[in-house]
């Protein structure tokens, strides 16, 4: 599968918002992820469906959803309808995440599952049949800018042999850390979605830097 770059918007300057995203477009991104957090599933608070439905105004370039959020079935719907293609719910915040899953899929967009580190990659098995692709939180969720957990390593390694004997055309989206250092071993582990929010927007040339990243990546 063609390895895709995503750009998490979270550590780009939101004062000018636009200027950054169309650098990252100039260099190639595949997707722009976005962080959506809740104040409550994680310890930190970003912004809502109406910045989905501004990105979706400024680019062509499909938009991912990361639901940090307490309630995902109370939301999906206006993401879906504010223009964004994919949405990753969080298996942990789900007590039903096979009626979560179904919802995105019924109103009309492509399903992902999201997994906090310390999650077992077992419990992605009851919703295979409804899902795109599984995001591996590499570092904790609530904010950019930390630490790369190692162990992510092997999680994506066996996370890949779990899917090729179930539903091999699942993609492996991982977040969290992910560097111009580390991007090519994660390749090498089996990953296909690389979401990098400092990597991408702190750096002094965005353009350049996502055009390195998915070099680095292949
Ligand atoms: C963390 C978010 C990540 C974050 C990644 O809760 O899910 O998407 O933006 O940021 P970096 O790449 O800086 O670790
Ligand atoms: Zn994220």
């Amino acid at each position: 599968m063609k390895p895709l770059l995503t750009p998490s918007i979270l550590a780009a300057n939101f004062s000018n918002l636009e200027a950054d995203i169309k650098a990252a477009e100039r260099g190639g991104a595949d997707y722009f992820h976005l962080d959506i957090m809740d104040g409550h599933f994680v310890p930190n608070i970003s912004f809502g469906p109406w910045v989905a439905r501004q990105m979706k105004a400024i680019t062509d370039v499909p938009l991912d959803a990361h639901l940090m959020i307490t309630n995902p079935r109370e939301y999906i719907p206006r993401f879906i309808d504010a223009g964004v293609e994919l949405i990753y719910p969080h298996v942990e915040a789900s007590f039903d995440v096979y009626r979560t899953v179904q919802m995105v899929r019924d109103h009309g967009a492509r399903a992902g599952i999201t997994l906090n580190p310390a999650t077992p990659i077992s419990s992605v098995e009851g919703v295979l049949n409804l899902i795109d692709s599984v995001l591996l939180m590499s570092v904790c969720p609530g904010f950019g800018g930390q630490k790369f957990i190692p162990s992510t390593i092997q999680k994506i390694t066996d996370l890949r042999t779990l899917l090729d004997n179930q539903k091999p055309e699942v993609r492996i989206a991982v977040d969290g850390g992910v560097t111009l250092e580390n991007i090519g071993n994660l390749r090498k582990a089996g990953a296909d979605f690389f979401i990098a929010g400092s990597a991408v927007f702190k750096a002094p040339d965005i353009e350049k830097r996502v055009r390195d990243l998915k070099k680095a990546m292949q």
